[in-house]
């Protein structure tokens, strides 16, 4: 099968939906898939669709995203189809249709753009997404949507239940919440959805998921990407680490393949439907602090940055100097896996040492 800028050529791309309408239609007898994977050139995206080509190799992926930078390494897969399309112009109605089951992955997942441009993640995360939404309604197709640990906000709950711990966000001229309301409001809208209208879905909450093609580490600007891609770039460039706060604050970081091992449980898994499932990692408890301790000394060990980590400091930093007045954080955030556990018989393998290690060794070496 054709894979590049299909939408570009109208008859090419006619053909491609004619194949796709005819997999989808043959792989419901044969429980086979065409799986949509928008945001496919993204962190999660671009890991889910690698795994799943290892995995399921009868399997169809068409993936749409505005640039295939992280991609690039399937393109040559003839069950890999890249749609160069933007879910801000373009129509994917037809490609939801055709689709077993869609991922809509395309997101702005950064805290320091949620305070510097709020607008444009409520068009992104929230606009563009319902559309998404009402598509998989319209068609029946499966939607697997990534709701975020976020949602959970400044919650004091020791650990984050789906189905329990209230949503706490703070006022509005503190917009950082506009990416937890946006994803909120989503999850709330597919709840609904799958009530009245019977919507197969599941929403999927990652907490802090890291690895590879996280973030450009290239940019130097603080605030650029989340803090561990941003504390690699700190020490890339031997700029001091910059703890917000103090650095007390906690998270449970979750290695990418762990996370996508889960996604795949979850397509694989009926059980799974109509479910909220956090996926996290909590014997990956650490704060900040101890993180960006953690990483000073690993980064010792790699050629290209031991100069850099024997000179730099980790300082301390307000967090109105770093992200502006509009900014607030979670102090605690852990997750509950017990309906992970228990739904997907799944659990986290991969410790944080060595979930820094791989990180590392991926872009430093
Ligand atoms: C993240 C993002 O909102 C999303 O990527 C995602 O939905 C969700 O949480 C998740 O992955 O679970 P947060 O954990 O606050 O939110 O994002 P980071 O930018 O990675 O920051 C983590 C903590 O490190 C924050 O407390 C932040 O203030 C701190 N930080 C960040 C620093 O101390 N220094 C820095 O240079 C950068």
């Amino acid at each position: 099968m054709m894979s590049i800028g299909i939408a570009q050529n109208k008859k090419v791309h006619e053909f491609f939906l004619f194949f796709l309408f005819n997999a989808k239609n043959e792989k419901k007898e044969s429980l086979l898939m065409n799986i949509l994977i928008i945001g496919a050139g993204g962190f999660i995206g671009s890991h889910l669709s690698e795994e799943l080509l290892k995995r399921h190799t009868a399997w169809e992926i068409t993936a749409i995203d505005i640039s295939n930078a992280k991609i690039s390494h399937l393109l040559c897969n003839p069950n890999f189809h890249f749609l160069k399309l933007d879910i801000l112009k373009d129509s994917l109605e037809d490609y939801i249709e055709a689709s077993n089951v869609v991922f809509p992955l395309a997101a702005i997942a950064s805290p320091s753009i949620y305070v510097r441009d709020p607008l444009r993640v409520f068009e992104l995360d929230f606009e563009a997404n319902l559309k998404i939404v009402k598509l998989a309604v319209k068609h029946k197709t499966r939607i697997i949507f990534p709701s975020t640990s976020e949602v959970y906000g400044m919650s004091q709950d020791a650990e984050f239940e789906e189905d329990y711990s209230n949503c706490v966000t703070g006022p509005i001229c503190k917009q950082r919440w506009i990416y937890s309301c946006s994803k909120q409001m989503l999850d709330r809208v597919i709840y609904a959805y799958g009530i009245r209208d019977n919507l197969n879905y599941t929403l999927f909450r990652p907490f802090n998921w890291i690895g590879p093609r996280l973030d450009d580490i290239c940019n130097k600007n603080n605030g650029s990407s989340r803090v561990v891609t941003q504390f690699l770039s700190n020490i890339l460039h031997g700029d001091d680490i910059k703890v917000v706060g103090g650095g007390d604050q906690i998270r449970c970081f979750t290695y990418i393949s762990d996370g996508i091992d889960a996604l795949i449980k979850i397509i694989e898994n009926d059980a799974s439907s109509k479910r909220i499932i956090n996926i996290g990692n909590p014997n990956n408890k650490c704060s900040i602090k101890e993180l960006a301790e953690k990483m000073l000394a690993l980064a010792k060990e790699y050629e290209k940055t031991k100069f850099n980590a024997e000179r730099i400091k980790i300082v301390e930093i307000d967090s109105n100097d770093y992200y502006g007045k509009s900014y607030q954080d979670i102090l605690v955030r852990v997750p509950s896996i017990q309906k992970a556990k228990g739904i997907l018989d799944w659990h986290p393998k991969v410790g944080m040492e060595e979930s820094l290690k791989k990180i590392m060794d991926f872009y430093f070496i």
